[in-house]
Formats: structure tokens, sequence, C-alpha cells
């Protein structure tokens, strides 16, 4: 591996996140304060393996801070999880002088990192996923953006929920994790929030709790699902059946993914992708960068990999007490 960093390569990779433009923008401007040169890898592994490169500058970045997406663009690529499709990435990063790669997406973006670094291209990774599913870290770009856009809509659906004296199931995103699910069950105030780490399948518990809290006086019944369970729509014909209380499906889907960055992510995103340049120039590789107690750090991305990460139990308990 390269002991001496002379030019940076970046690239998003996997789902994009709001924020993964400020880290894009603080990688490029932080590299040039240090002297590098930034070539921008577009889409991904994918562009990676199409040579899709070009060198950046400060004013490459101008204007973007402010900007949901990802201006590099992002890509999936089966052709990089072979190991024939690795080192031709690597091979390509030698070709166009790239001694060190910034990779800013999700665990599977960081499988494809651990893998350049095995082929000999430095890397680092910088935590980015609306699902802040990434067990290393509390901060991932982008979740603090989605979870507020979600709470957004869900209080708007909840104006019309109450109107009609309605159940109302909100489906969020979040892959198999529930932490969008969870910290909306509480910012929005629902009745019931259905996890995939928590949820039992136990129907007749949630149609009786529904039934019980009409009985109390609430004049709507929110229930926050994650996309790890699914099937709303279904689940809300068989509600309505069980309870003969009107009951409607929203799937907010990809606008969680959209937007302008919150303060936090283009903060974080900021200071994440600057950290990631400081510590490749330091001549360090296989890294992600995380952040635990608003502090940031850097751990091996195979430690870090096996890893487990679960929504809080404590929160979860909370979001059912604070329900009735
Ligand atoms: P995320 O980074 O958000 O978890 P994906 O799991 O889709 O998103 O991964 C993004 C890309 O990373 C994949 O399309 C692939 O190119 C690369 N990748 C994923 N897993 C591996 C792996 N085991 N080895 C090499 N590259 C991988
Ligand atoms: O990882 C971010 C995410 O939005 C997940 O919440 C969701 O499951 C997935 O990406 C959707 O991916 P795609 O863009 O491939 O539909």
């Amino acid at each position: 591996m390269a002991n001496e960093i002379n030019t940076i390569g970046v690239l998003t990779s996997g789902g994009d996140a709001p924020g993964m433009n400020a880290a894009i923008r603080a990688v490029v401007r932080e590299a040039i304060i240090k002297g590098k040169k930034v070539m921008g890898i577009k889409r991904g592994y994918a562009g990676l393996l199409q040579e899709e490169i070009t060198e950046m500058n400060a004013r490459s970045v101008s204007d973007i801070i402010q900007r949901g997406g990802t201006i590099l663009q992002t890509a999936r690529c089966q052709e990089f999880t072979t190991p024939a499709g690795q080192k031709k990435g690597a091979d390509i990063c030698r070709k166009h002088g790239i001694d060190g790669v910034i990779v800013i997406g999700g665990d599977g973006s960081f499988r494809g990192a651990q893998k350049l670094a095995a082929n000999g291209i430095n890397t680092v990774g910088v935590p980015g996923t609306i699902d802040l599913d990434i067990a290393c870290t509390d901060y991932t770009i982008g979740f603090d953006t989605a979870v507020n856009t979600a709470m957004d809509a869900i209080d708007k659906v909840r104006d019309t929920s109450t109107s009609h004296e309605r159940c109302s199931i909100i489906e969020v995103m979040g892959r198999g994790a529930g932490f969008i699910a969870l910290w909306c069950g509480i910012a929005n105030g629902a009745e019931n929030v259905l996890l995939p780490e928590k949820y039992d399948y136990d129907e007749q518990a949630l149609v009786n709790n529904i039934i019980e809290s009409r009985k109390q006086g609430k004049q709507h019944h929110l229930i926050i699902n994650a996309e790890g369970i699914g099937h709303s729509t279904s689940l809300a014909k068989r509600i309505e059946a069980a309870t003969g209380i009107e009951t409607r499906a929203t799937i907010l889907g990809y606008m969680q993914r959209g937007g302008s960055p919150t303060a936090r992510d283009r903060m974080q995103a900021s200071i994440m992708g600057a950290y990631a340049v400081d510590i490749l120039c330091d001549g360090k590789s296989n890294r992600i960068v995380g952040e635990k107690n608003g502090r940031m750090f850097d751990i091996d991305i195979d430690e870090a990999l096996a890893m487990d990460k679960s929504v809080g139990d404590y929160e979860y308990l909370v979001s059912c007490n604070l329900s009735k």
C-alpha cells in the first residue's frame, strides 16, 4: 500500500443519503488544503470499473452543501463483488495515480473498500445511509434528514387521520433496521410501532390495542410500520375487517432519501469527510470513520463489519409506554 498519499479518489455507493454532498465537498476541500490531488469517481464502483474518473477542484463542489442526493451519483455494481472486478478496480486506481479512495456509503460499500485495500489501494469509509444501520457508529449521514422528513409527513397524515377518526399505517424505510420507525414512533406519538427487531406478528394483540385505544377516547390510531415488516396495505385491510375502523396505509418511500440535509447532517458529514482525508493522509487504510458520544474516531473495517447493532430496548419501551 502507498506510504505517501498524493492523489485521493472519492466515490459514493449504495443508496444515496442527504448530506453525501456535504461529505464530498469536505473531502475535496480538505484534500486540496493538504496539497493533494482529488479525483471524483462517478457512480460508485460501477463508475470506477468504467473509468468514469475526473479531477475535482474547490469549485467542483461549490453550491452543493445544501443539496440532497450525490453529485457523484451512485450505483450498485455486481462485477465489483467478484475478485476479478476488485483487482480491475485497484488496477484502474493505479492507472489514474489514485493512492487512496474515500468510500461514502453503507456496509456493502465498505466491503468493497475492504477488497480495494486488500488489492493495495488505501481506503477509508464514511458512513452514509438513512438507515442508521452501521454498527460501529451512532451517526450515519442522512438519517437525521430522513427521520425529519418522515416525521413531517406523518404529522400531515395524522391531521387527516384524526379528522376521519381512522387508523393509519405509515410505512417508513430502513431496510432490515427499525431506527427510522422507532424515532418516528416516539417523535410522532404513534400508538404502535412495528419494528423488525421487536414485532412478534401477534396481530390479535395489535387489533385489541386499536379497539382499546378507541374506547379510551383516541380519535385516531397511528401505526408506524418499518419497511423490514412491510405489507402495510394488506395489514390495513385485515385491521379494518377485524376492528370495523376505517384503516388506510401510506408508504412514504423514496421521499425519505431526498431533500436538503438538516444542519446536523451538513455538520457531521463535513467533519467526517475532512476526518477521512486526515487519516488517509496519515497513512491509515481499511478504516471506517465513526462517531460515538459526540467524538470522531476510526476503526478497522473488518472489526466494524463484525459488530452488531439493534434499536434500543429502553427507547422501544418508552415508545410503548407513551402511546397509552
Ligand atoms: P450499501 O453500501 O448502502 O450497504 P449495497 O449493499 O448495495 O449498499 O452495496 C453497494 C455496493 O458495494 C454494491 O453494489 C457492490 O458494488 C459493493 N459491494 C457490496 N458487497 C460487496 C462485497 N462483499 N465485496 C465487494 N463489493 C461489495
Ligand atoms: O439503504 C437505504 C434504503 O433507502 C433502504 O431504506 C431501502 O431498503 C433501500 O435503500 C432501497 O434501495 P433501492 O434504492 O435499491 O430501492
